[in-house]
This record gives C-alpha cells, sequence and structure tokens, in this order.
C-alpha cells in the first residue's frame, strides 16, 4: 500500500463524547476522543486498516500477549497552533522507535502508511479533541500487541495495531521527590530496557509502589550491574545540570532513546550550553550537591514533558535542589521547546508535521 493510495474505511460515532471534556480541567489519561484505528496482522502481512469508534476489544482468554508480554507502545503529542491547524511533535521518530521496539520483540514492522496516514486521518476525524488550552495537548498512543489464541510460548503469527488518543494536562502536578533505586533493577545489559515494552513498565510497578509509600513520587534507576550509574527515571529520561553544563547518561541498550530527551539535548547545543551524554555516577551526583554544583534536576518525556525535580532521596537522606524558578537552563529549554511544538516558533530542525485544518 503506498501512502497515496491508503484510504482507510471509516466508521464515525453517531454521537460524539466531547461534551464531557471540561477543556480547563483535564486529568492525564482518563477521557478518550470519539474514535481508533485498528490494523491486524494475518498471514504474514498487514490487513486493511479500520477506523471505529473508540470502544472494548473482544480478546480469547488465551490472547498471547495478555500471558508472555508481546505487547509494545509509543507515547506521543499534538497541539494546536494559532491558525488551529494540528501540530504533531516528531511523529516519524515515535514510528522509526515502534519498529525497533517491535524487532526487539519479535513482532513485525508497521508500515509507514499505516502509521502516518491512520495517525492523519484519525486526529483529522477527531481534531476537536486537540486541546485549544496552554500546557494541555492531545497525548496519543500508539500500540501493538499479539493476538494468537495459543497458550504455548512462541512468537504469535496475528498481531492488532491500534492508535487512540486522548487529551491530557501534566502528568505531574507538582515538582518531584524521587528517590535513587538501589535494590531493584528495570534492566540489564542485553534485556530490553531500551524497548518501549509493555512488561518493563510492569515490572517498575512494585518498586516505585515501595518508593511511593515512602514519600516520593518515582524513583530513579541505577545499572543492574553495580548500582552505581544512573539509568533513567520512572516514566522518563533523567537529566542534571552540574556547574553549568547539563549532562545525562547516554542512550544504551538498558535506557529508552527518549525523543524529548534527544529533542532537550538539541536545544541545549542550540542555546550554546555545554552537554554531555556519558554515565554519571550516583557518586558524581553527591558530591556535586555537596559542593553546591548540582543546580538542577529534571526528568524528560512525552507525557511529562520536562518535570522539575525538587529533591532527590539516596541511602536515608533527601537532597534538596537548587528553587525551581532560578533554574536558567530547564525552564529556558522548556519555553523554548513549547514553543516550537505549537507554532510560536520556528520550527528549525523539521520537528513539527502539520496538518492543516
Ligand atoms: C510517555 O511519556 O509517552 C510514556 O510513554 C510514559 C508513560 C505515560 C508510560
Amino acid at each position: 500500500m503506498s501512502i497515496d493510495t491508503l484510504t482507510i474505511p471509516t466508521q464515525c460515532v453517531t454521537e460524539s463524547r466531547i461534551t464531557q471534556l471540561d477543556y480547563n480541567n483535564i486529568e492525564f489519561g482518563k477521557i478518550f476522543s470519539d474514535h481508533m484505528l485498528v490494523a491486524d496482522y494475518k498471514e504474514g502481512q498487514w490487513q486493511t486498516p479500520q477506523i471505529l469508534p473508540y470502544g472494548n476489544m473482544s480478546l480469547s482468554p488465551a490472547t498471547s500477549a495478555l500471558h508472555y508480554g508481546q505487547a509494545i507502545f509509543e507515547g506521543m503529542k499534538a497541539y494546536r497552533d494559532a491558525e488551529g491547524d494540528i501540530l504533531l511533535f516528531r511523529p516519524l521518530d515515535n514510528f522509526r522507535r515502534l519498529n525497533i521496539s517491535a524487532e526487539r520483540m519479535c513482532m513485525p514492522a508497521v508500515s509507514e502508511d499505516i502509521f502516518m496516514q491512520g495517525l492523519e486521518q484519525l486526529l483529522r476525524l477527531d481534531a476537536a479533541w486537540v486541546p485549544p488550552t496552554a500546557g494541555c495537548a492531545l497525548y496519543i498512543r500508539p500500540f501493538m500487541f499479539a493476538t494468537d489464541d495459543f497458550i504455548g510460548v512462541r512468537p504469535s503469527s496475528n498481531y492488532r495495531f491500534t492508535i487512540f488518543s486522548c487529551p491530557v494536562g501534566a502528568y505531574y502536578g507538582q515538582p518531584l521527590r524521587v528517590a535513587i533505586e538501589s535494590q531493584y533493577v528495570r534492566s540489564a545489559e542485553g534485556g530490553a530496557g531500551f524497548a518501549k515494552a509493555a512488561g518493563n513498565y510492569g515490572a517498575a510497578l512494585l518498586p516505585a509502589r515501595k518508593m511511593q509509600e515512602k514519600g516520593y513520587h518515582q524513583l530513579i534507576w541505577t545499572d543492574a550491574r553495580e548500582h552505581k550509574y544512573i539509568e533513567e527515571s520512572g516514566t522518563m529520561n533523567v537529566m542534571f545540570v552540574i556547574d553549568g553544563k547539563l549532562i545525562t547518561p547516554q542512550v544504551s541498550t538498558t535506557i529508552l532513546a527518549g525523543i524529548t530527551r534527544e529533542s532537550v539535548l538539541q536545544l541545549a547545543r542550540d542555546m550554546g550550553y555545554g552537554v554531555e551524554e556519558r554515565q554519571v555516577s550516583v557518586d558524581e551526583l553527591m558530591e556535586a550537591h555537596k559542593a553546591g554544583k548540582l543546580q538542577e534536576a529534571f526528568g524528560t518525556g512525552t507525557a511529562a514533558t520536562i518535570a522539575q525535580i525538587a529533591t532527590i532521596h539516596y541511602q536515608g537522606t533527601d537532597y534538596d535542589l537548587p528553587a525551581i524558578e532560578g533554574r536558567k537552563i530547564s525552564n529556558g529549554i522548556a519555553v523554548a521547546l513549547d514553543q516550537i511544538k505549537t507554532g510560536q516558533a520556528p520550527d528549525q530542525h523539521g520537528w513539527v508535521y502539520r496538518i492543516s485544518l
């Protein structure tokens, strides 16, 4: 199927649910827009996708994704510009990363036509769900899962790829208290930590809950071998400003290659800041804090955007960081990134995919 010829059969809702949406009070991930894209993979190829009213799916209890975790996802956002057009932020990067995850999880690649045309047609149909409100966006969730009804352990022969969306506000409503994890492990070298695989998130829930019970919003993962080096935080990559330089762990097989992460690093370079992608040890952070050189810490992610970290906990001690208002680098980049995403600043890196209505 070529990008010019793919036409997606569409079944529209009889009545939109958009009246249920209060644009000024949007909670993350609770209300879903009217339609979803569904494409099935059978007999070695993707079948013609369909756009359907958002709704439940009927699954066999033996659906293999539910047992063995062949399930991957992406997260991306759409914004509305001053003319009312829809601006998608780096959707092709999400498409590429989905297929990197698919390869690691032994799943078929989704075609660019299905992903991009499906996305565009879905967004045209649900355009009214892209919030015009500052600080809000339409969060888009492409995902794929194995659909064989078979409980032997083997790669499934059948898959479903779906895209649905939900209007969202902030993922984290306040500056974060995070704790450095030195017992549990998210990912080891050679594992699937770089993939956006559902199981990576499921396995993180218990350690995260234990930290939450101690009063922290999220944890910061450390390496599996020594618990010595910083990896990423719950739903985000993590960055630090030490002595004026922006420093973040380099991506590896254990760390998700965040699209927001990469955008933030690019903007920091554009603004002339020193940027280092390298191992960051917990000791380095502690020493920088002691010397008064740990100036900023924050997470980056599609859902989280730029989430400021107020406090880092390590081995029984809370280390409070400088006031958020004074964080020149992360606050400056957050504003610049938001302006690009919403069409208020020139898109010098070709990150924005415009859907003119
Ligand atoms: C995202 O930032 O898009 C994520 O996928 C993180 C989370 C909501 C699971």
